[in-house]
């Protein structure tokens, strides 16, 4: 099993984020699944242009290392995202890979995958940046197990204690691939999202081809 933490702060080794994600794949190394850790911030991924290439031909045609970040989190059972809150939101390094994305909420590319996130903030709003990163894995056909959030003004017991629920989180993680758990909330939200996309594949089945044919496949159309 392998799980793939998804980090996005400029501040590298420094990064008070990066303790989280440490301690999150130090619970999923104990649980038994292998890791790797993937930083955005350093891969100067470009922004989309809405060219919509990815859903007539299944790749991105962007020249730089996108696609290689799909190819691995595909690969991954479980993904774990994590960013810095920056002025109320994820970094601009991690939304830009969320952006790159369409052909995986088209096509629901995380299905059958669960992940859940991490943050950090100098005094607020933790639950509104763990609710994007969630909220991106959800659009993508994902399930997610639930988030840590942490901020600076609650001084090292705050942090402390977000390290250990982190270390959970991540053993949990691993936990919730292996029993295939189940969130019918979450299920019926991805069912209810499909039932309304579906008009949109149809209206665009000439201009979509690739999507067509993965909704084909899938049996959703
Ligand atoms: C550009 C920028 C924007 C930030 N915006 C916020 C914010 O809106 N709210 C907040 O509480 N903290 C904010 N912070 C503080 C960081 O979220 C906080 O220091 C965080 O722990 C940094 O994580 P890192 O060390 O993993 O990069 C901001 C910091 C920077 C550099």
């Amino acid at each position: 099993m392998k799980i793939i933490a998804i980090i996005s702060s400029p501040r590298g080794k420094n990064s008070n984020t990066l303790k989280l994600v440490n301690a999150a794949l130090d619970g999923v190394a104990a649980a038994g699944a292998e890791t790797e850790i993937i930083d955005v911030a350093k891969l100067k991924i470009k922004y989309c242009t809405a060219c919509n290439v990815c859903h007539k031909t299944g790749v991105c045609p962007i020249k730089d290392t996108y696609n290689e970040v799909l190819e691995k989190l595909l690969s991954a059972d479980g993904i774990i995202w994590s960013s810095p809150n920056y002025m109320i939101n994820v970094t601009a390094q991690l939304k830009t890979l969320f952006d790159r994305s369409p052909r995986v909420t088209h096509e629901q590319l995380f299905d059958g995958k669960y992940g859940f996130s991490l943050t950090t903030a100098g005094s607020r709003d933790v639950n509104f940046v763990l609710d994007v990163m969630n909220g991106f894995m959800k659009m993508c056909g994902g399930k997610f197990t639930g988030g840590v959030g942490c901020t600076m003004a609650q001084g090292p017991l705050g942090m402390e204690a977000a390290i250990g629920k982190s270390y959970e989180m991540g053993r949990d993680l691993v936990e919730a691939i292996r029993e295939k758990r189940k969130y019918p909330e979450q299920e019926a939200l991805h069912q209810a999202w499909r039932e309304g996309f579906r008009h949109v594949i149809i209206a665009n089945k000439e201009e979509w081809p690739h999507n067509v044919d993965h909704w084909i496949a899938k049996g959703w159309l």
